[in-house]
């Protein structure tokens, strides 16, 4: 049998959430790499219904605008004044007219909401062929809910809010989490019926049950297997709780499918990161974005990648690293930095205190130290020395460099782009080149050493300098007084 399809799927977004106390929009909060809504919006969308509608209020162009950018089909319905949930859903019931078919309701903020949650939701609703079928929950402290009033044959009756609820029906543990399956045309016209004479003055959604069943309808309840799931999201309090739990559950998923996670607690990814089997995430470890892990490879501890992809057995640590490929067998760290348009070629190694950015180190390169390399080509095997800098800015433009296969470049290299070092070619220590290096050549550009005898006992006199250099002096020339001597008694130098 196919899955029942719902017509439409409001995901109610007006509210303000004012216990953020924040500048940024509730639903626009992120976790895990997207906002809060559009995990709802996510979750709404598998159930594949024909239209996706969000209702917008508060900060509505905002809010819409991620919507839209979230799911692109979606249409955006304004509540001009948040008179409820009820009037909510009769604002888009209005807009849209009557829809026949199953319509489902649920929350933009309500991140950790599952699909198959939802789906279940609304393949019992067409199974019982009820008129609303409400998701509930079973919660330890169900306070600040709406509670779920059966009748004396235990079918659902009606929905109280806590505001307008007797002591005896507070005390009931079982909620609605405000998720709903309805008859479309029911809905409709049950929501022009309700009524706001209630605590808050508000059109309440959950007056639509006791009014469909006034009509002589069944309601039904379905309850949610993961009560976590149904959480929703009020302040940052929630919020830091959501990303954990979300963050565990895609955690999980990638160590069912064979990753090693050394510390769940303290690695974050996002819903969009791949970890293929044998990567080894440890302590510490950001992955965001669109991140790929290969198989093998370790990451970590300390590493944050964005949008890096990791192939086969390479190895990242301490590394900071932005929309960059490292390739199979490459290692990286610690302390290494890629900027955006980074690619480490197979089995290339980034060591300590290096920046990269636009650039590709070739095939078995090495950039072991305190290195700045950008907008270059670097070829296979090239060792560059430490504290080589790639000077590619002018002040006005960026210039490219080709560093050819297995160049050697000289500690403390400063290669002024642009600028092409041939294959083979050498820098030597302290050089700083303007002009193209030919294979094979050495470049020295640098001044030549002078050395000034005695011009430390002659300038600085009375330092400890000054003494040390007297007394090398003064033991050069006892040596040279007794050279026979020496020789007699071996040479009593260390070896390193
Ligand atoms: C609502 C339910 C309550 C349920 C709880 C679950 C009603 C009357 N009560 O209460 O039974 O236990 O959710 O979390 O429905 N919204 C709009 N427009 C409005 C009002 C709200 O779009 O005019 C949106 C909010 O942005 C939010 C959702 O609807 O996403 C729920 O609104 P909220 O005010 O939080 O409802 P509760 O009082 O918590
Ligand atoms: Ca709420």
């Amino acid at each position: 049998m196919s899955e029942p399809r719902p017509v439409a799927v409001i995901v109610l977004a007006a509210g303000e959430g004012t216990r953020m106390k924040s500048r940024i929009p509730k639903m626009l909060h992120p976790l895990c790499g997207r906002s809060m809504l559009g995990h709802a919006l996510a979750a709404a969308d598998e159930l594949g219904p024909e239209r996706l509608v969000v209702v917008v209020g508060h900060s509505r162009d905002e809010v819409g605008a991620e919507a839209a950018r979230q799911a692109p089909d979606v249409h955006v319905v304004v509540q001009e004044r948040q008179g409820g949930t009820g009037h909510a859903v009769r604002t888009v019931t209005e807009a849209l007219g009557v829809v026949p078919g199953i319509v489902v309701v649920t929350y933009g903020d309500m991140p950790l909401l599952r699909a198959q949650t939802l789906a279940a939701l609304v393949r019992a609703h067409a199974t019982a062929g009820h008129a609303v079928t409400v998701l509930t929950a079973l919660v330890p402290d169900p306070s600040g809910y709406g509670r779920i009033i059966r009748d004396g044959s235990g079918a659902l009756a009606e929905i109280v809010e806590e505001a307008d609820a007797t002591a005896a029906q507070r005390s009931i543990s079982e909620i609605n989490t405000g998720c709903y399956a309805f008859d479309g045309a029911l809905l409709a016209d049950a929501v022009k019926r309700v009524a706001t004479s209630n605590a808050q003055g508000q059109e309440y959604l959950t007056d639509v049950v006791a009014i469909l069943r006034g009509d002589g309808h069944l309601a039904g309840t379905v309850l949610a297997a993961d009560p976590a799931e149904v959480q929703g999201v009020n302040d940052q309090v929630q919020l830091a709780q959501a990303r954990r739990a979300l963050n565990g559950r895609l955690l999980e998923d990638w160590m069912r499918a064979g990753a090693t996670i050394v510390d769940p607690a303290s690695t974050w990814i996002d819903v969009d990161v791949t970890l293929a089997p044998d990567a080894t995430i440890m302590p510490g470890t950001h992955l965001e974005g669109r991140t790929d892990i290969g198989p093998g490879a370790r990451v970590g501890p300390g590493c944050l990648l964005r949008n890096t992809s990791v192939g086969p057995d390479a190895m990242l640590l301490y590394t900071v690293s932005e929309s960059a490929e490292v390739e199979a067998g490459a290692t990286v760290g610690p302390f290494a930095r890629l900027r955006p348009g980074t690619r480490i070629l197979a089995g290339a190694h980034i060591g300590t205190f290096v920046e990269l950015k636009n650039s590709t180190v070739g095939e078995g390169a090495k950039v072991p130290h305190l290195s700045y390399v950008g907008d270059a080509d670097i070829g296979e095997r090239a060792n560059i020395g430490a504290a080589t800098i790639f000077a590619n800015y002018d002040g006005v433009a960026k210039h490219h460099t080709t560093v050819g296969a297995h160049v050697f470049t000289g500690s403390d290299t400063v290669l002024v782009a642009p600028l092409t070092i041939g294959d083979g070619a050498y820098t030597a220590a302290g050089s700083v080149v303007t002009e193209d290096v030919p294979p094979g050549a050495i470049a020295v550009a640098r001044g030549r050493q002078h050395n000034a005898p005695g011009w430390v006992e002659k300038k600085r006199p009375g330092t400890g300098s000054a003494a040390a250099a007297a007394r090398a002096r003064e033991s050069a020339a006892a040596a040279a007084d007794a050279p026979a001597r020496e020789t007699a008694e071996g040479n009593e130098g260390t070896q390193a």
